[in-house]
């Protein structure tokens, strides 16, 4: 796959919650063989069995007859939002993390500290002898941490929620595949580095829903979301888009008009991950949106009109040709990726299965809002920064050399 291809797959679904916090891509050799688990069947929606009747455990957070959800993570982007859901529909939430990342979230609920990695301190001690009616897994990135988990709960859980990816599947070229694609795979499964340009992601999550399915298999429910986004969204991905259709003027906009975009909102997705456990839904399911199909010239008119027709940005569509690597340097364009070649059908994944399951969407344009009014109570200085898409020197460098190509290099009709 050319370099700069593999650059858009890094900068899409795969590794943005990570980088933002501050996961590392660092080697990090795993002699222990991981993975532990091979290919398992495609999905199916049978409720769960019955957990195994032993061993007992010790101490439940059931006690109270309310119903309990452990999440591993919790206090990032998607946590923070299952943790609400939940609530809302009345279960008691417990959280396991390092107690690292934003530790003065929801002072209300149970938290319990250790690493997901049981070769880490106290690793997943605090875990053990508790039970819960589901867990919901946020932030397995590597199969042996995974398993670790996994194991650990079966007896205690009834279901394991993995969140997986999109990235998992092994290629983005047919147009609405579904669950059944093949994922992808990697030549050394224990490995477990991300790569330089985030290659081992997909590959590795793909790894981790395999090794939840055999620890505890048929209770598992693997959800491959798409780019998840909205209010508090740390990778700034979607958000440069509403920001800079806010700013106003000339916008690089990339590819096509009718190039596809698929997103979720992260609210749309939490509240279905809670209906999911309440059906107690197992299977293989990609959970991304929106409801009605959207492109990306339908995203930055949604933009538009969400800021009251009031924005007098106009957009200068510069084809996936010319994005490839202006200058050499790839081109941070978030969310989209070119419609064709490799990445083609990547922002068109057949999403029926978990529609049937339940997974339902909110408006494109109430997400834009929303998310524009979260950036702006962001200090100042962090406002400042924007962790994705171009600078405004960088645009108008782009945008530059984008008329100064000769006629027909790539160009669209004006
Ligand atoms: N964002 C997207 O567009 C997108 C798309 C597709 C899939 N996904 C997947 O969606 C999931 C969402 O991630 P999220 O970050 O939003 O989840 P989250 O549940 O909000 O937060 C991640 C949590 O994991 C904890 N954590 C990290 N490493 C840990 C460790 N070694 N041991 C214990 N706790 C640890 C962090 O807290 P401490 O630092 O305090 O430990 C943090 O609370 C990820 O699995 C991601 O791969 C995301």
């Amino acid at each position: 796959m050319p370099s700069s291809r593999r650059h858009f797959l890094s900068l899409t679904a795969a590794a943005g919650s990570m980088a933002a916090f501050g996961c590392s891509s660092a080697p990090r050799p795993s002699p222990a063989a991981a993975a532990g688990a091979g290919p398992v069947p495609g999905g199916g929606q049978a409720p769960a069995p019955a957990p195994p009747a032993s061993p007992q455990p010790t101490a439940s957070s059931g006690s109270s007859g309310k119903k309990t959800l452990l999440v591993l993570g919790g206090t990032g982007f998607l946590g923070p939002a299952v943790v609400e859901a939940a609530k809302a529909r009345g279960y008691t939430v417990t959280l396991f993390n390092r107690g690292k990342t934003r530790p003065h979230l929801f002072p209300d609920i149970e938290k319990l500290h250790g690493d997901r990695d049981p070769n880490k301190g106290d690793g997943l001690k605090a875990l053990a002898g508790r039970a819960w009616d589901a867990v919901i897994d946020n932030s397995g990135y590597v199969p042996r941490i995974v398993k670790a988990s996994a194991e650990l709960l079966a007896p205690n859980v009834q279901q394991y929620v993995f969140i997986s990816s999109l990235s998992a599947y092994a290629t983005h070229t047919t147009p609405g595949a579904d669950e059944a694609a093949p994922v992808a795979t990697m030549a050394d499964p224990t490995v477990e580095t991300m790569g330089k340009d985030f290659e081992n992601y997909g590959p590795l999550k793909a790894l981790c829903e395999q090794a939840a399915e055999a620890a505890m298999p048929g209770r598992v429910t693997r959800v491959r979301p798409g780019f998840i986004v909205g209010p508090e969204d740390p990778t700034d991905r979607f958000t440069y888009w509403p920001v800079r259709v806010e700013r106003g003027g000339e916008v690089l906009a990339p590819g096509t008009p009718l190039d596809p975009i698929q997103i979720i909102d992260v609210r749309d997705l939490a509240a279905w991950l809670v209906a999911v456990v309440e059906a107690r839904t197992t299977g293989i399911f990609n959970a991304t949106g929106p409801g009605e199909p959207l492109t990306m010239g339908g995203l930055l008119d949604t933009c538009k009109a969400a800021l009251g027709g009031g924005a007098n940005a106009r957009f200068t569509w510069v084809s996936a040709k010319f994005l490839e690597k202006p200058g050499g340097e790839p081109v941070d364009l978030p969310i989209w990726a070119p419609a064709e070649g490799e990445t083609q059908a990547f922002h068109l994944r057949s999403t029926e299965r978990a529609r049937k399951a339940g997974l339902t969407f909110r408006a494109v344009q109430e997400t834009v809002k929303d998310t524009l009014s979260w950036w702006k109570t962001l200090p100042p200085e962090r406002q400042a920064k924007p962790r994705a898409g171009l600078s405004p020197e960088r645009e108008a460098e782009l945008l530059r050399a984008w008329r100064a190509q000769p006629r027909g290099a790539g160009k669209l009709p004006q």
